[in-house]
């Protein structure tokens, strides 16, 4: 059976600076999942491995290095939906735990589909995950930014000023295993001074992630007030049902989402099962990585 894997690192207008650490960071993430599914691992591993290495590399906007919310701290939201089983697992608000897709992964064995907040991380300690400082997941960076838009939050008030859209964003996986398991999984830290308690479309199903092994998955990145409207990842996999191919099938989702929605910006990455990948954004960039049966992997930013 041919395996399969492809990784994102965001869809959004990441600077000329910045390409190299997204490329670094979505090539090493294939690679830790690539080795998992090479040596016949499962896809659910596979997604974990490479969504924790972006997780805990501070240039993304997940785990270590996320936005802060308008309070000052992070909150981290992610997923994982097993194709087989169709088994999901979701957590939100996290502040607590370093990496939130090992949580999402271990909820798809229950007791539930869905945690947030204190509960979520309730759970996690029972399961043995350490929970650690919410100021250990702020970098430097983060900081400087918040402070710089809390400075400026009085005269845009006046103005009647919006939320910021647009940063960095959100980061996930698809696998194709030996056994032909087909598995989605993605990890944020949501948009740049959200309100506290903000969920966007990455821990949703449907809207972040959806995974069928019969049809194919695809997992989403952007603005997810957008995203959730058009439930981008099960139009992606509709689409496929319908007999697209998977990167017709991503561009006609990303135009979906521009058509039907204003400002609506974003990504989305597809597998099939078959391991035939698919890529599709409407922002300046998205950072990728991708690796399909003998060929060699490709990257992009
Ligand atoms: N796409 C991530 C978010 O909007 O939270």
């Amino acid at each position: 059976m041919r395996i399969a894997m492809i990784v994102h690192g965001g869809a959004w207008a990441i600077p000329d600076e910045q390409v190299e650490a997204h490329l670094a960071g979505c090539r090493a993430a294939l690679a830790a999942g690539w080795a998992i599914l090479e040596r016949g691992g499962s896809a659910r591993d596979a997604c974990e491995a490479a969504v924790r290495l972006l997780e805990d590399d501070p240039t993304f906007d997940a785990g270590t290095g996320s936005h802060l919310t308008a309070a000052g701290t992070v909150e981290l939201d992610a997923a994982m939906m097993d194709g087989q089983s169709l088994l999901y697992g979701a957590v939100a608000n996290l502040r607590r735990v370093r990496n939130p897709i090992s949580l999402a992964h271990r909820l798809l064995q229950g007791p539930a589909t869905f945690l947030v907040g204190e509960g979520a991380e309730h759970f996690a300690a029972a399961q043995g995950i350490t929970l650690c400082d919410n100021r250990e997941l702020v970098v430097e960076r983060e900081r400087k930014l918040w402070e710089a838009w809390r400075a400026s939050q009085a005269a845009a008030a006046d103005r009647g000023a919006q939320s910021v859209m647009g940063g960095r964003d959100t980061v996930g996986a698809l696998a194709l295993d030996q056994s032909g398991n087909l598995v989605a999984a993605n990890s944020t830290g949501g948009t740049p001074f959200k309100f506290p308690g903000r969920v966007g479309d990455t821990p949703l199903i449907g809207c972040g992630l959806y995974a069928d092994a019969q049809i194919g998955g695809a997992v989403c990145t952007g603005w997810g007030e957008a995203i959730v409207r058009v439930a981008l990842a099960r139009r992606v996999v509709d689409l496929l049902e319908r007999g697209l191919a998977p990167q017709a099938a991503a561009e006609a989702a990303v135009r979906i989402l521009n058509r039907r929605v204003t400002g609506g910006a974003g990504g989305c990455i597809v597998l099939t099962p078959d391991g035939r990948p698919g890529l599709a954004w409407n922002t300046r960039r998205m950072a990728y990585a991708y690796r399909s049966g003998a060929s060699d992997p490709v990257y992009g930013v």
